[in-house]
């Protein structure tokens, strides 16, 4: 049999294989390594997985592109599970208010933060904001993530969020990486409605959700449960109302304060809680009976110069399967899976193997893709990059470059190291 294209020899093929589901406690630690690795790929699908010995011997054929992966590990593309890839404009002014002592919310409720961002991203075309949020696009994909979930947010009124999931519709047909479009009208009260949350919350069920919802413009919706932004309350009529229109609820849960999101996210049937610094042990034990995924972030507490981090041990200890993310947005410009692994470990005190289980098969639960990508297995899409390492530990260990060789989607190359 010919296939369209041969990896081999990868001195580790990273495969995470196992149950097509998130995995938790002990299972995050198996990585299900191949040493002298390949894989073979026929029409953007995985064809087959081994030792480079026996997939030579039955795929060999002539005629097949070969990607020889000599002394770097092979694994799964990333799965970036939380992103506010798409705004306008940039918040680089509130590093000074940070190192000054400012606190997030403290800048959010002058009127910076996400505000700032609101007014720049209503005030942005549907070009612009394309071209902006493809800028980021395009190194997120050189960096090795393949598909990226992403979530309106700075529109905050009916136009705008409708033009943020448009712009999300647009690149996932521009660019061969999978977009994964989430509705977060309710991000925080918009400047209309400042003070009355509850009208606000009225508005996005009534006004904005149904539309959403019709034209089919997101999988998701979200919410941000936090003190001072939205109540458990307010949280679950968007959630409830979102659901029943056929979104599937997700949290931004405990990021600031313990404010009750992780029992929020088991009680409406979540697929994700995301943040999670702060959850009572309460919430988290909810979740791993409800099987949340806890999707961590901790760019965020690193720009955002917090010393506190999730606490992925407890989280994982209490049988939590724990996913990452970049959290990409204007206050935490990460576009990087890489360090974000890289702080998982360093931060978080995940393993290596944890983190990778958390930044592909995890984060593909988080988004219910975990049937067709996060793993180098048979049958599944073939989102694979190739990393200029000899082994999958040097991943964390060496920050702050990019380790990618090449990011290969649906089977083709799509970024590649040029050698000069
Ligand atoms: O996940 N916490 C709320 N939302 C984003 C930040 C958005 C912003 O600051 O622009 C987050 O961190
Ligand atoms: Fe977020």
């Amino acid at each position: 049999m010919s296939e369209d294209l041969l990896i081999i020899h990868a001195s580790e093929l990273v495969t995470l294989r196992g149950p097509e589901r998130a995995r938790s406690k002990g299972e995050m630690s198996q990585l299900s390594i191949i040493n002298d690795g390949a894989v073979a790929v026929s029409d953007g699908v995985i064809a087959d997985v081994g030792k480079t010995s026996s997939i030579l011997k039955d795929h060999g054929a002539t005629g097949t592109h070969r990607i020889d992966a000599s002394g770097k590990v092979v694994m799964p593309g990333f799965v970036d599970a939380h992103t506010h890839l798409v705004f306008a404009g940039s918040r680089e002014f509130e590093l000074e208010l940070k190192a000054k002592g400012k606190s997030y919310l403290e800048i959010l409720q002058e009127g910076g933060g996400i505000y700032r961002t609101v007014a720049d991203t209503r005030a942005a075309s549907q070009e612009e904001l394309l071209r902006q949020s493809a800028a980021r696009l395009e190194s997120m994909m050189a960096h090795g993530s393949t598909t990226i979930e992403v979530k309106s947010g700075y529109g905050l009124d009916k136009a705008v969020e409708l033009r943020m999931l448009e712009v999300v519709r647009r690149l996932n047909e521009r660019y061969p990486a999978d977009l994964v479009p989430t509705f977060m009208g309710a991000h925080v009260v918009a400047p209309e409605f400042r003070g009355r949350p509850d009208e606000y919350i009225e508005f996005v069920v009534s006004e904005v959700l149904p539309e959403v919802a019709r034209t089919n413009a997101a999988e998701f919706c979200d919410v941000f449960c936090e003190k001072g932004v939205f109540s458990v309350d307010q949280s679950r009529k968007v959630l409830m109302a979102g659901k029943a229109l056929g979104l599937v609820p997700k949290v931004h849960a405990d990021e600031i304060q313990h404010s009750g999101g992780a029992e929020l996210a088991a009680e409406v049937g979540a697929i994700s809680a995301d943040h999670l610094v702060r959850p009572s042990d309460d919430g988290i034990m909810a979740m791993a009976r409800k099987d949340v995924v806890g999707v961590l972030l901790p760019g965020t507490p690193y720009a955002s110069m917090s010393k506190e981090y999730a606490d992925a041990r407890r989280l994982i200890d209490l049988g939590v399967p724990v996913a990452l993310g970049t959290d990409l947005n204007p206050n935490c410009w990460n576009e990087s899976m890489q360090f974000t692994i890289s702080l998982a470990c360093h931060k978080m005190r995940m393993t290596p193997a944890e983190a990778i289980t958390a930044a592909t098969i995890n984060a593909a639960a988080a988004i219910g893709r975990e049937k067709k990508i996060g793993s180098i297995e048979a049958s599944k899409r073939a989102d694979i990059v190739i990393l200029d390492i000899r082994g999958h530990a040097q991943l964390p260990y060496r920050f702050g470059t990019n380790l990618c060789s090449a990011v290969i989607k649906h089977g083709r190359v799509v970024w590649e190291r040029v050698a000069r």
